[in-house]
């Protein structure tokens, strides 16, 4: 499959990519590479290899750029509260607006599979003590966690026969990448300090091998949410 990947350059961006060349599909990046000079270490083992990349934002994406892609998984997005929070009326622009157009253009241009990485922001604060899952009501407490809810919203309006995105509600992933994000907050640093690294590992392969999987849905999977998160915060989520 030709997959076009937004955000190829980020926390997860860049272990997905060659996550997904390695079995097989052709990449194709996108990113503006806002972190471009935070490349923290290289390990041939995690990323043998990158994908050409298109240095570009998506609010300018073009059909061209689309053409002959079989499905997208799309990230690039300001991907986390405090950053959202800095220009909310920028965030709702590259969150919202930029990630409907560019599913409206990817449906237009014939790609069938549409991959977005939502998040369990979208659940806000949790009352009970119930986990929280997929039918459970959202409530969006930040412009991050409204752009999530509110693109979930439009594209899976969008989904037919021919179009079938998948949302992913992902939990936090934490552990070592080479775009590490220590501008977010300590929090991660914080439960790296609590976790054996394997287990670290362990989860930040579970968020690309699940954006992997959601590649591959077959067409009559419309619409599929997958709650990929864990139990969700009962506070507002710091982290992305
Ligand atoms: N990291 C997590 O724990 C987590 C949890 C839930 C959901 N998510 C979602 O997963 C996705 C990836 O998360 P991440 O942690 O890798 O984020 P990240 O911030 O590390 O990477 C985002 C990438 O998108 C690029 N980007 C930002 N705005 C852009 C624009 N307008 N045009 C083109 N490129 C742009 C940035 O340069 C960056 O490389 C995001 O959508 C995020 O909301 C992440």
């Amino acid at each position: 499959m030709k997959l076009f990947v937004t955000g190829v350059e980020g926390y997860i961006g860049c272990l997905l990519a060659p996550f997904l060349t390695a079995r097989g599909h052709e990449v194709v990046g996108f990113d503006t590479g806002y972190y471009r000079d935070g490349w923290l270490f290289s390990d041939r083992t995690l990323v043998p290899d990158f994908p050409r990349t298109i240095n570009g934002d998506i609010r300018e994406i073009h059909p061209e750029h689309l053409r002959g892609v079989d499905a997208i998984v799309h990230m690039a997005e300001l991907s986390n509260d405090p950053l959202g929070e800095n220009d909310p009326e920028l965030t709702f622009q590259i969150n919202h607006q930029a990630s409907v157009r560019l599913a409206e253009l990817a449906k237009a241009a014939g790609v069938k599979r549409f991959v977005y990485t939502s998040s369990c922001s979208v659940y806000g604060v949790a009352d009970g003590a119930e986990p929280m899952t997929e039918p459970s009501p959202v409530s969006p407490q930040t412009a991050y966690a409204k752009c999530k809810t509110l693109v979930e919203r439009d594209v899976s309006a969008m989904a037919s026969p021919e179009f079938s995105p998948t949302f992913l509600r992902n939990a936090t992933a934490y552990g070592a990448s080479p775009r590490m994000r220590f501008d977010i907050s300590e929090q991660p640093v914080r439960r790296r300090c609590d976790h054996p690294k394997d287990r670290n590992d362990q989860r930040r392969h579970a968020v690309a091998a699940a954006g992997a999987r959601a590649g591959h849905l077959r067409g009559d999977c419309l619409c599929t949410r997958s709650a990929a998160g864990s139990r969700p915060r009962r506070s507002i989520q710091r982290g992305p």
